[in-house]
This record gives C-alpha cells, sequence and structure tokens, in this order.
C-alpha cells in the first residue's frame, strides 16, 4: 500500500480529516465517532467498493442516477435508519460520489436532527469536490440542489483503488473540476502524482471552505469557470456533462479575463495546457449553441447580483468581478466558435 496522504479540513469544533491514497478506505475505522456503536451506509449497486467496516452496520441502496436524488430517497433512508434503531451517536457511512454523498449527507443532517456523517468518496468529482466542505441536498422538479443542509463530515476516504473501475466520462467530468484548482492558486498541480494532487485539491478547497463555510463570499472562487459552464448544461440540455461544461467554461473565462486586459495571452495558454493536453477535455462551444442563448442563462446565474458576473483571474488571483458587459463577453465566446 501506498502512503496515505492526512490533510485536515480546519473548521474550530467541527474539523476532520481527508485520507488520500490507495487503499485509505482500510482506513475508515480511524475516522468514525468513537461512540458509534452501528454505521448506516448508503451506497449504490453500481459503486464497486466494499468498505470494511469495523461495527455493525446494515447497507442501504438508493437509485444511481440524479432523478433519485429526491426528498422522497431521504425519507425511504430515514424510514430505513429508524427501523435499524440508528441513534445520535451512531454513524452515516456515504460510499460513492457525489450524489450519494449529498443524500447520505442530507439524511445524516436531518435524521434525529443530526447524525454524524463519513464520506467515502468513489468517483475523482466527489474526491475533490463534492464530499469536502459539508454541502449536501436534494433535488426538487423546480431545479437542482434546492433543500439541502451544511452538515460537515466526521471524516472523508478519498481511495485512489476506487477510479480503476469509474467510466471515461465520469473520470473526464472528475478532470473538469480538479483542472479549476491549477488555477486557484500558485502552485503547479501538473508537477504532482496523482495522490499529492488530489490531496492537494482537497487541501486548497478545505482552506476556501475554512475561510467562508457557508458561502457568504470568498467560496464562490470555487466556481472558478461554472457561469458559462452552467448555462452551456442548461443549453444543451444536459448533453454535456457538468465538469466538460465546466472544462470549456475555464477556457471561456481565460479569454474572457485576457478581453478584459487582466491577464496576458500567455495565461490563455496555461489554460489550453492544463485542460486540453494534461486533462484531455474538449475547449470548444459545442456546435449549434446560439450565444444571445448563452448571454441570457448566465444573466441569470445566482452569482449574477450587479450584471453579468464571473469568478475572473486578474493580477491578484482569481476574484468575483460584477458587472461585466455584454461586448468583452460576446468577444470572448466568439475566440471560442
Ligand atoms: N456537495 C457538493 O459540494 C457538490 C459539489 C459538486 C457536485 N455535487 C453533486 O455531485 C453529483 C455528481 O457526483 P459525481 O460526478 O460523483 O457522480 P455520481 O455520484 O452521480 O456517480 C456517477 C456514476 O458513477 C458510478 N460510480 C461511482 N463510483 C464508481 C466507481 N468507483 N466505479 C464505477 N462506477 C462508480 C455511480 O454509481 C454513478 O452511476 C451531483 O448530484 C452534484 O450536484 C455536489
Amino acid at each position: 500500500m501506498t502512503e496515505i496522504r492526512r490533510v485536515r479540513v480546519p473548521l474550530a469544533d467541527r474539523s476532520y480529516e481527508v485520507l488520500v491514497g490507495r487503499g485509505a478506505a482500510a482506513e475508515l475505522g480511524t475516522l468514525l465517532p468513537g461512540s458509534a456503536r452501528r454505521a448506516a451506509v448508503v451506497t449504490q449497486e453500481t459503486v464497486p467498493l466494499h468498505i470494511a467496516a469495523s461495527i455493525p452496520h446494515e447497507v442501504f441502496h438508493i437509485g444511481a442516477d440524479e432523478q433519485h436524488k429526491t426528498l422522497e430517497t431521504v425519507g425511504e433512508l430515514c424510514r430505513g435508519f429508524a427501523r435499524m434503531g440508528l441513534t445520535r451517536n451512531d454513524v452515516v457511512i456515504g460510499v460513492g460520489g457525489g450524489l450519494v454523498t449529498d443524500v447520505a449527507g442530507f439524511a445524516a443532517a436531518s435524521y434525529h436532527r443530526g447524525v454524524p456523517v463519513v464520506h467515502v468518496a468513489t468517483t475523482l468529482l466527489g474526491m475533490v469536490d463534492a464530499a469536502i466542505g459539508g454541502k449536501t441536498g436534494v433535488n426538487l422538479p423546480e431545479g437542482k440542489n434546492l433543500v439541502g443542509a451544511f452538515w460537515q463530515p466526521s471524516g472523508v476516504v478519498c481511495d485512489l483503488d476506487a477510479l480503476d473501475t469509474l467510466p471515461d466520462r465520469e473520470m473526464r467530468c472528475g478532470y473538469g473540476e480538479m483542472a479549476k484548482y491549477h488555477f486557484l492558486t500558485g502552485d503547479d498541480l501538473l508537477a504532482l502524482d496523482m495522490t499529492s494532487r488530489i490531496a492537494r485539491c482537497v487541501e486548497i478547497k478545505a482552506e476556501v471552505v475554512a475561510s467562508d463555510e457557508r458561502e457568504g463570499g470568498r467560496r464562490a472562487l470555487l466556481n472558478y469557470g461554472h457561469t458559462l459552464a452552467h448555462a452551456l448544461e442548461t443549453a444543451t440540455e444536459h448533453r454535456l456533462a457538468h465538469g466538460e461544461a465546466v472544462a470549456i467554461g475555464l477556457i471561456f473565462a481565460a479569454h474572457l479575463a485576457n478581453v478584459l486586459g487582466r491577464v496576458g495571452v500567455e495565461r490563455v495558454d496555461e489554460h489550453f495546457a492544463v485542460v486540453g493536453e494534461e486533462y484531455g477535455l474538449a475547449t470548444d462551444l459545442p456546435a449549434g449553441i446560439e450565444v444571445a442563448r448563452l448571454l441570457e442563462l448566465m444573466r441569470r446565474d445566482k452569482k449574477a447580483l450587479d450584471g453579468l458576473t464571473f469568478v475572473l483571474d486578474g493580477p491578484d488571483g482569481v476574484e468575483v468581478v460584477a458587472g461585466v458587459d455584454d461586448q468583452p463577453v460576446l468577444d470572448a465566446l466568439a475566440r471560442m466558435a
């Protein structure tokens, strides 16, 4: 077994450790609360990683796609927890990608007004993003992630062995989110091996979350590349998966920062080198997309309190930039057609 890295998420009395490495799931027992006598393991039939929980446990399977990320699923889980007699001293263990950890986390936050939860992330996106930071929730027919809670886990495992079975498209989605971390700090993530790189992404996310746990400001930086990404997901009716859209969104953000005179062309080239060359992700706008539609969708972005709002690179690093005019946005999009 290779070395297991331990990264701390520093949140005062809600601090926790994230274990990163091949075989890290074997260390799961070290993250379970000492009070836990039993565990409710929430996973999916399609998740091949089987964990060896060190305490008696029951396994609950939830459906494998986004249509199961609902209040009904949370209700069924909580009824299962009640039937097994799970108490507030016990623990929920979410084993899966972001869908599982979002649902398991929200069920844990709600059941008995809060039961500890430990996440075992089995997708790259889960490892570098969804399992870290305490955002949990489910969708409503009216929109994605509309009901949820901030509920920090007691610990997180990122076992790279799980990635061996992950389908290529899911890997690409993880790479899209991972690529964003290359630009949030000055470090050279390209120089790191995969375990160190995932551990560094976790550290960067942990640092941002610790400075703004409930997304009052700085946590918005984690949305780098996401303004165009969300518009693209909607405009393509989700033919583009989230991480694929983020990849294109990162290139757009670099072009826009360049059009606005915030960064030089060499920084745009660095974005291409990471997104296109290192991770092999598509960087062009998909054919047939109407630019006017993208502009309209970006105006409706959650961040857009003051005109078109983006997270953009610049002389002081990545920051939120509000009140961007249409023309530079159109110019940046024109470079990507
Ligand atoms: N809470 C947050 O901060 C946050 C952040 C980003 C995304 N999310 C949420 O995460 C979800 C997406 O998560 P995701 O991209 O991890 O996808 P996912 O959880 O939907 O998993 C994708 C597919 O891969 C399968 N799978 C998982 N691990 C596997 C493995 N090791 N081998 C083979 N197959 C495996 C799953 O069963 C599923 O079929 C969305 O619902 C999104 O809203 C949450």
